[in-house]
């Protein structure tokens, strides 16, 4: 895919940690038009490739508007984003992808968004508010001075649907959830986004009453945990032309594949993108991702090729 060269026109603090990019276009062509819920990848530097979702306007085609939160873990990329980038600099991005597509045909939308998650759901309830669709936001902070666009949440022209939650326990987040998602009117939708904990915690008690299908989910950010479990060696056998490999235990199916000159689509290399998923046609695969939903990976069709594993001797991959 070819890049796109920007300019970073403006660097603003919007929370502790949290630092949003304007992106403005170098060319005569305007940037290419994305709907809410996208997200483009952002050449960091050092080699570095992340993913950030678009917060910004999306009829302005000359700019976009992505949010970065320095992670404490990070592995270079928020680093370099906080750290390195400033106004002024130049930056090459991919277009517009969109893994979490906003379904117009609800009769009510519910966003809810856990810290750095605001982002793509701030931008599903400016295109709701234009569109003059029913929905609701509630967004859960760690404390006033981590809320990202809290200005913007609080006295835009949507702010009468917004609600901030900032310091909640655990369990004062979970009473929060369960009190918003106890009623739903019919044919809700739901779209969450927000930490892994925060994922589990709205998911499950969005699952009690509304149908999966309409409940929507953008994870992000590698669960450091489980990528970083225990490691064994397996095999894998590409289906198309019948070759193995052996993938060792400090290498990934991806690292593997490279090797041998084998070509398979990655980009965040984390388990966050979804670019690298392959189908599974035999083995049972040990999944390491933020990417997959549960329902995907207890299915075991498909596998993020650079994180995650197997737990049988040997995966056939559609490859
Ligand atoms: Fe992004 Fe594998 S390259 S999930």
């Amino acid at each position: 895919m070819s890049l796109i060269n920007v300019k970073v026109s403006k660097v603003t603090h919007e929370a502790e940690g949290v630092r949003s990019f304007l992106l403005r276009k170098t060319g005569l062509f305007k940037l290419p038009a994305y709907e809410p819920g996208a997200h483009i990848d952002v050449h960091c530097g050092e080699g570095i490739i992340r993913q950030y979702s678009l917060c910004g306007d999306p009829s302005d085609r000359n700019h976009y508007l992505i949010a970065v939160k320095q992670v404490e873990c990070s592995r270079g990329g928020s680093d370099l984003m906080h750290l390195s980038v400033q106004q002024g600099d130049r930056l090459e991005i991919g277009s517009p992808r969109n893994n979490f597509p906003l379904d117009l045909n609800a009769s009510h939308t519910v966003l809810l968004a856990g810290g750095i998650g605001i982002t793509p759901i701030i931008a599903m309830a400016d295109h709701l508010q234009t569109l003059g669709r029913s929905f609701e936001l509630h967004y859960f902070s760690r404390g006033q001075e981590h809320t990202a666009f809290r200005k913007r949440l609080l006295s835009g022209s949507f702010a009468a649907r917004v609600s901030i939650f900032e310091g909640l326990d655990v369990i004062e987040t979970k009473q929060k959830l369960s009190a918003i998602l106890e009623s739903p009117k019919r044919q809700t939708q739901v779209y969450i986004c927000g930490p892994g904990p925060f994922m589990e915690t709205t998911e499950n008690l969005a699952l009690d009453k509304i149908p999966a299908s309409d409940v929507k989910l953008e994870r992000f950010g590698t669960n450091l945990a489980v990528a970083s479990g225990p490691t064994a060696p397996f095999r894998v056998e590409l289906a198309r032309t019948g070759t193995t490999l052996d993938v060792g235990a400090e290498e990934t199916i991806l690292d593997v594949l490279e090797a041998h000159g084998i070509d398979a689509a990655f980009s965040c290399e984390q388990g966050v993108c979804g670019t690298c998923v392959t189908r599974v046609l035999e083995g049972e695969p040990d999944h390491r991702d933020s990417f997959l939903s549960p329902k995907q990976r207890r299915a075991n069709q498909r596998i993020c090729l650079c994180v995650s594993r197997s737990k049988s001797p040997k995966l056939v991959l559609e490859l």
